[in-house]
């Protein structure tokens, strides 16, 4: 299948069947969200929906996915979701408008080049080995929780990584209360539930202050000392605009959060389906054990021996197209549109998911199969077709960041540890805005080599 655009070629665009009066699809959705989303491409290039009172257009198409987040002139982010998400945890780069945005990604793009990686990753390798220290043989683990404990250790260094006290401080738990906090507010019905003072919004409250007092003080600290200490506050407080001018304290606040959120919960929903989809497929895990014997020997996973952990890169690819955990994500038209040759009024909501897209066997032949050799191909996947991390100006900062803390934890845990999924309940994804599994535990087994 050809996935070039052409402005002249005409896409197919229809309603989805079996809107409700009142709630169009929004019950099928809320009923098999996962299910009812991959369906849609079943019924044209473009298809249109009614959520409630929300009319929404789908693009089912890689070309019109490809186009929609390319042109980002005419299609913003935005809408409802993107609102609220920028009342809860501020205006950093995920959740600022177009007219924010360039200056923004200009300023904070230094911050991931490529070239920081290594020094990264190897504040990455030495949280992974500290947290999975303690695990023993037979013990059985809550897969998720082990995986945010996990991965919200290796952001928290990542940003703070010098400071003497950034350890004694409880950045974790603030942590831990804030990105789950500002998750539930983005879903919540009701205007103003949130400042009702339950004893869950207060505990929100509370540690987004302790969040924000922390950050104060160690940016004061770390402008008093002027040095560089290689993380990522360091590189937010160097960053200059065009013109100079450096981010002010609120900003360099937002975005340490954005990293938080962005950067925690998506890479640890993706360790903990690859522990599910490496159990479910022996013959695969065998293979990654054969890889992580032959290279590590048992030790930690460094950043220099990933160019030799191929089949490791694959399976992060893999677990990634399938259970993409933006599963679903929507851009606004800032003025009237032509979309495959369809005319999209001003205001309009797009929707477009990686799910979808990654679950069409045109695209991914048998796409429900966890097959990490499907990558063995030098040959890039078509614009628009593989999308874990989104295209264009909006495409995810931190792609590289999690890739390589994904691989090194994969290689660190499985050179010493068989993950095996307590057998008898599926492990399913929760309903929310990211594809998240639901809580599930496994036995760790001490590998003998
Ligand atoms: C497996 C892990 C991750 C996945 C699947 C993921 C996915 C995504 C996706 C799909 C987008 C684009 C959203 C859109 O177009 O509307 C995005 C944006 C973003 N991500 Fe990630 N992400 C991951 C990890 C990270 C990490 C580790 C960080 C930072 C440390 C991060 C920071 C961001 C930021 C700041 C944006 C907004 C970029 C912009 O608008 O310019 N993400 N992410």
């Amino acid at each position: 299948m050809t996935t070039q655009y052409h402005p002249t070629a005409r896409y197919t665009s229809a309603t989805a069947p079996g809107a409700l009066p009142l709630l169009g699809h929004a019950p099928a959705f809320v009923r098999r969200p996962f299910g009812f989303i991959a369906g849609l491409a079943a019924h044209g290039d473009l298809v249109r929906l009614r959520l409630g009172p929300l009319d929404a257009y789908v693009a089912c198409h890689p070309d019109l996915v490809h186009r929609l987040l390319t042109e980002d002139h005419t299609y913003h982010k935005g809408g409802v979701v993107i609102d609220k998400a920028r009342e809860a945890f501020g205006n950093g780069l995920a959740t600022c408008p177009a007219a924010d945005h360039r200056r923004q990604r200009r300023m904070l793009q230094p911050a991931f080049h490529r070239d920081r990686l290594p020094g990264y990753a190897a504040m990455m390798a030495e949280e992974i080995a500290g947290t999975t220290a303690h695990w023993r043989d037979g013990h059985v683990i809550d897969v998720p929780a082990a995986m945010y404990r996990l991965t919200t250790a290796v952001t928290a260094r990542c940003l703070f990584a010098a400071h003497e006290r950034a350890g004694s401080l409880p950045v974790h738990e603030c942590m831990d209360v804030v990105t789950r906090g500002v998750a539930r507010r983005i879903m919540l019905p009701i205007p103003g539930a949130d400042r009702i003072p339950t004893p869950g919004n207060r505990r929100f409250r509370r540690a987004e202050r302790n969040l924000r007092e922390i950050t104060k003080r160690l940016i004061s600290d770390y402008r008093a000392a002027g040095t560089d200490r290689d993380d990522l506050l360091s590189m937010l407080l160097g960053a200059l605009d065009e013109n100079g001018t450096v981010l002010s304290d609120t900003e360099v606040h937002d975005q340490v959060v954005t990293f938080l959120l962005a950067g925690t919960e998506t890479t640890a929903a993706t360790l903990s389906w690859a522990w599910t989809l490496l159990a479910a497929n022996p013959a695969i895990r065998d293979r990654l054990h054969a890889e992580l014997d032959t290279v590590l020997d048992g030790r930690p996973a460094r950043y220099e021996d990933l160019p030799a952990l191929p089949l490791t890169a694959r399976i992060v690819s893999e677990t990634l197209r399938l259970y993409p955990v933006s599963w679903v994500l929507s851009r606004t038209v800032a003025a009237d549109a032509e979309l495959g040759g369809h005319r999209i009024p001003a205001g309009a909501t797009i929707l477009f998911s990686p799910y979808l897209l990654h679950r069409r066997a045109d695209l991914f032949p048998c796409p429900d199969r966890f097959d990490p050799d499907r990558w063995l191909t030098t040959a890039r996947p078509a614009p628009g077709t593989y999308v874990p991390f989104g295209l264009g100006a909006r495409r995810c900062i931190g792609e590289a960041f999690a890739t390589t803390e994904a691989a090194l934890a994969i290689a660190t845990v499985a050179a010493r540890w068989t993950v095996t999924p307590t057998p008898g309940r599926p492990v399913r994804p929760a309903r929310g805005s990211s594809m998240s599994p639901r809580p599930f535990t496994a036995t760790l087994t001490r590998r003998a080599r």
